[in-house]
């Protein structure tokens, strides 16, 4: 609850005294192309390209629209999931004033907005099996992958999760095939629309799979921590391919991706390979952007599959909050604010994987970082470094 106000909070704040003026470049529809890739990945050993079959389908009464436990789904997600009134935020007075300011017409009917909002507006004919329509908002697809190839086999009662991946499902349970599903909205947003008003957007696996109104039985054989490091590795990758793609990135996003590349460069020390610990240096040439692009996937990939318990994450939670001295000093104060504000956001998470009586001692402390990274612009290094020392006597 504390990361989602937070992050409220700072999209307010940074909307607000975002309305510097930077040079402007068309921006490019990615998200919409990654969403096709993903879903086509997920298929990949099937002959025939998997189609979507929409929400319709999924949702007849002895299936998932059911009114039990087993078969809620469909209503619980159109009823209680944001997913479900994507396509409505679409049509609100805040987006009209940012399609006005892009001259993008009507959002509800723009690729830029849909991308995210509405996957099926502009759907190629190919890849449904049935008329589809905006409307229907992010739907299981989006996340579930097409089902064409796997709707009827699915339902077998002695089939076993295995077998339906095979078939063509989305492997939710891995980790990172999660986090690359879920970041393909959650994470890269272009400059225009960032310089638009839309709100920032930051990709934490844990968090928002906690926030997600669930409709499932979570299966606790990965950690929490765990969850959370490939979920911010997975963001890099994604934060650095915006920067691979954008000629003219907006100086907050470069500032942003700095940022989370030092987080994940400080958390990387207890996982990964040696390759992990290559110097990873802040500029944005080509080379150094393939480099760290490399370097985020692998070790995502790498954290997922590992062993995991409490003892890495107190690890890393003993890590990141011995860094203080990379808070102010030589540090400019635009960086250091947000390093800031992403450090908080994983010391809060980090935390919340421990046990409660451990996780209760942290809570004060971690209320005064929150409090001294949330305004950006008065964010002080040296007196966050002292409450960082506090946060850190209370492990
Ligand atoms: C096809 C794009 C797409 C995918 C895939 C997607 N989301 Fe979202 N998500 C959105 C959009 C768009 C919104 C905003 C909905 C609104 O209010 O209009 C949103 C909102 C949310 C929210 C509520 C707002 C917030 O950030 O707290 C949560 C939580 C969330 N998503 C979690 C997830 C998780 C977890 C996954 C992966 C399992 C995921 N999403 C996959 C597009 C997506
Ligand atoms: C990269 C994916 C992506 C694209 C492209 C995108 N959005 Fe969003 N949008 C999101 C996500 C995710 C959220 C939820 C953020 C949160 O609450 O943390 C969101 C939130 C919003 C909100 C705030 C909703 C609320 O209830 O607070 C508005 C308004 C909005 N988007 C409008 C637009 C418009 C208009 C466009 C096109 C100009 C657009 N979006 C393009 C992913 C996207
Ligand atoms: C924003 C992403 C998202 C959307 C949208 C979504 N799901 Fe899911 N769903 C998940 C995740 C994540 C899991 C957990 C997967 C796991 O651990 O194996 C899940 C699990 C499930 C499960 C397994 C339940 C269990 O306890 O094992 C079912 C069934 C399911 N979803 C059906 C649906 C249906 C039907 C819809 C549409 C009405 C839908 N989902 C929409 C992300 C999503």
């Amino acid at each position: 609850m504390l990361m989602l106000r937070f992050i409220h909070i700072f999209t307010k704040l940074n909307n607000n005294r975002r309305r510097v003026t930077f040079s402007y470049t068309l921006s490019r529809v990615v998200s919409a192309a990654l969403f096709i890739t993903l879903a086509d990945a997920s298929s990949a050993a099937e002959p025939v390209p998997a189609k979507f079959v929409g929400v319709e389908t999924c949702a007849t009464a002895g299936c998932h629209g059911g009114a039990d436990p087993k078969h809620f789904q469909f209503q619980f997600w159109k009823h209680s999931d944001p997913h479900s009134k994507a396509f409505s935020t679409l049509n609100t007075a805040r987006s009209a004033r940012m399609a006005e300011d892009l001259k993008l017409g009507d959002a509800a009917q723009n690729l830029q907005c849909t991308s995210c909002h509405a996957p099926f507006h502009a759907l190629p004919a190919n890849l449904m099996s049935t008329p589809l329509k905006a409307i229907e908002s992010v739907s299981c697809e989006s996340c579930h992958g097409a089902a064409s190839n796997w709707q009827r086999s699915h339902t077998r009662p002695d089939y076993s999760h295995a077998q339906r991946v095979t078939a063509g499902m989305r492997d939710l349970h891995h980790l990172y095939i999660r986090a690359n599903s879920c970041v393909a909205c959650h994470q890269a947003l272009s400059s225009d629309l960032l310089k638009a008003g839309h709100p920032e957007l930051i990709f934490e696996l844990d968090g928002q799979t906690q926030s997600q109104p669930r409709h499932w039985q979570e299966k606790h054989d990965y950690h929490r921590g765990q969850a959370w490091l490939t979920g911010q590795a997975v963001a890099l990758r994604e934060l650095t391919a915006q920067l691979q793609r954008e000629k003219n990135p907006e100086p907050n996003v470069v500032l942003r991706w700095q940022a989370l590349k030092w987080l994940v460069q400080q958390a990387r020390v207890v996982s990964g390979t040696a390759d992990h610990l290559v110097p990873l240096s802040d500029e944005t040439g080509k080379a150094n952007l393939e480099a760290v692009h490399r370097i985020a996937d692998q070790l995502a990939k790498e954290t997922s599959d590992a062993e995991w318990n409490e003892t890495q994450t107190l690890q890393l939670l003993k890590r990141l909050s011995s860094i203080g001295n990379e808070l102010h000093g030589k540090v400019a104060q635009p960086l250091a604010a947000r390093r800031a504000e992403r450090l908080v956001l994983a010391l809060d998470r980090l935390s919340a994987a421990l046990p409660a009586d451990t996780a209760k001692k942290l809570d004060a402390p971690l209320k005064q970082l929150f409090a001294s990274a949330q305004v950006l612009e008065d964010f002080k290094g040296d007196t966050f470094a002292k409450q960082l020392a506090e946060f850190a006597s209370q492990l």
